[in-house]
């Protein structure tokens, strides 16, 4: 039998960095909403054995691209989120004032990111289906909040996306008129703002990130959605500031998943996706409380483990997943520490 070693050239590691930078472009987020990669048929051992060598590669080349892409999961966190901000889209098309908005909070890697972008994908196909002729509308808006951000860069944020050229002798108002003006006039219905945990009220440059993005969401007819890590820890829903968003806006909290049904058809469904050769179904689901031990119930390191040891077995040629071949891929250092101190 071959070993089974690390993961060659950070394979997955790049395919998910890749998978999480471009959505904060217009070109990008429009390509996310039409990307449904249509998974490679898994042949037999014989089958596989009788092709070519060039043949046998290229299989090997598309199975381990379906591995490295990310499939996402309709977890508890994605149907809430998305069902409480198509309500709150819907309430909010006639309010006058005071829109509500929707938080989504909690610890890194709960799958806050994919649970809002999957509620901006569900709007913007939603919004194209009933207005399958109209050109020019930007039903969706993603930004993330960049570390020590000023609120001239969140407005910037909000122009790139747009695709606006934000030019030098610009002052930050100019930039919020032409954001404004897109954003109304593409009826841009749903704005979504990611790691909204780099904003500190504390600090003067934070406070006004926290107006300017205020400022937005009373300029632009749309429903903001929050993300972030641990916001309602954080100073952005306490003093007069918060308290204004606090009262208005309804906060989906996002958790490590507990060991119990949902995690276990969570490892079935990851499991169902496989393309090995010689994986033997339920091997996995077999495994689930193990599973859970070595990642904390995080969901990222779940779905990196499982991808990851699929490549490996790709690679290596064993075509299967095992316990061990699970246990040689390195966990991150978050689910490191949980599986550590869990022993
Ligand atoms: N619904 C899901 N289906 C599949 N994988 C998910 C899902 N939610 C999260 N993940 C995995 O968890 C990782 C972290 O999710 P992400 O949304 O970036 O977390 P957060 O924004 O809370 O830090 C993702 O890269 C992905 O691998
Ligand atoms: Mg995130």
């Amino acid at each position: 039998m071959t070993s089974v070693g690390p993961i060659p050239g950070g394979f997955l590691e790049d395919a998910e960095e890749e998978a999480g930078q471009h959505l904060t472009t217009l070109d990008g987020w429009r390509q996310f909403l039409t990307e449904a990669p249509s998974a490679p048929r898994l042949r037999s051992e014989g089958e596989f054995a009788a092709l070519p060598v060039a043949e046998q590669e290229l299989d090997d080349e598309a199975r381990l691209d379906h591995h490295a892409r990310l499939l996402v999961v309709a977890t508890s966190t994605v149907r809430h989120t998305v069902t409480s901000g198509r309500r709150l889209v819907l309430l909010n098309r006639h309010a006058v004032s005071a829109r509500r908005g929707l938080i989504v909070s909690g610890p890194a890697g709960t799958g806050k990111t994919i649970a809002i972008t999957q509620l901006g994908r569900s709007h913007e196909l939603l919004d194209r289906a009933r207005q399958p002729h109209a050109t020019g509308r930007i039903p969706v808006l993603y930004v993330t909040v960049p570390p020590a951000a000023t609120a001239r860069m969140i407005a910037a944020e909000f122009a790139r996306f747009l695709g606006i050229p934000v030019r030098r002798p610009w002052n930050i108002t100019d930039i919020i008129e032409a954001v404004v003006g897109i954003c109304t006039d593409a009826r841009t219905g749903l704005v979504l703002v990611d790691e909204l945990h780099n904003i500190s009220l504390t600090t003067r440059h934070g406070s006004e990130v926290a107006d300017t993005l205020k400022y937005f969401s009373e300029r632009i007819p749309a429903t903001f959605v929050y993300a972030g890590i641990n916001i309602e820890r954080t100073t952005l829903l306490s003093g007069t500031r918060g308290a204004q968003i606090a009262g208005r806006f309804t906060l989906i909290p996002t958790h490590p998943f507990p060991y119990g049904p949902e995690w276990k058809s969570l490892v079935a469904t990851l499991e169902s996706t496989l393309m090995l050769r010689r994986q033997i179904p339920g091997t996995l689901t077999g495994l689930d409380r193990y599973l859970h031990e070595r990642t904390g119930g995080m969901i990222g390191a779940l779905s990196h483990q499982i991808r990851g040891a699929a490549i490996d077995a790709i690679l290596s040629g064993n075509e299967q997943i095992t316990r061990e071949s699970l246990a040689a891929v390195p966990l991150d250092y978050t689910a490191e520490k949980t599986a550590a101190a869990s022993q």
